[in-house]
């Protein structure tokens, strides 16, 4: 079993979804540490988990990649995490986000949360979806894992598209840590395979 570290900034629905399925057996990754960069929901579920876990207040990359060191951290996945990160060397493809859009599209600074749905929603796009992709050191950049796409509606609201994006979110994340935890993930330049 690799150690995963999870690093919030808001309500903290993707990390939930990391305890849920490792306490019923479906994810392969142990989120035994969780790294907040604010007061935030995250932190209120880590809190209320069954399992013994660290949980850190912590803002900048070094100090941040120095816990996951220490606690000898395989995978780090950011679940809604606001701050910029800069990788180091050994943590290269070794960092995953998932973005509520299909990049390359509606990503970059500034697009996170409602923002993108109502920028999908005000270009008139017919389909939206959700990209796990491994982080570098631009905004939603690196290699793509995966992506899931899903129908876009002209009477959408913002709320509602971002609620048909997050269920998709909550089988397509696990599915790419579990890919990851079973090295089945295998990385060329930005190609992954
Ligand atoms: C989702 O939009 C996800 O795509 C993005 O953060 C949001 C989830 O945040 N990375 P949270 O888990 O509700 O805090």
């Amino acid at each position: 079993m690799i150690k995963m570290a999870v690093l919030a900034s808001g309500t903290g629905r993707t990390l939930l979804n990391f305890f849920d399925l490792y306490k019923s057996g479906r994810l392969q990754a142990d989120p035994c540490v969780v790294i907040v960069d604010r007061q935030c929901g995250a932190l209120d579920h880590a809190a209320n988990y069954v399992n013994k876990i660290d949980v850190y207040r912590l803002k900048g990359s070094e100090d941040i990649f120095t816990v996951c060191r220490k606690h000898n951290i395989k995978l780090v996945a950011l679940a809604g995490f606001l701050s910029k990160l800069e990788i180091p060397e050994d943590y290269v493809n070794r960092v995953m986000n998932i973005h509520p859009s299909l990049l390359p599209s509606f990503g970059g600074k500034g697009m996170y949360g409602h923002h993108v749905h109502q920028a999908v929603l005000d270009y008139g796009c017919k389909v939206s979806g959700c990209t796990v992709h491994f982080v570098d050191n631009e905004y939603d950049h690196g290699p793509i894992i995966g992506q899931v796409v899903i129908p876009a509606y002209a009477v959408d609201t913002p709320d509602i598209l971002a609620k048909r994006v997050f269920e998709k979110e909550c089988i397509l994340y696990p599915d790419c840590v579990n890919d990851f935890a079973n090295k089945r993930i295998r990385v060329k330049g930005r190609i992954t395979f």
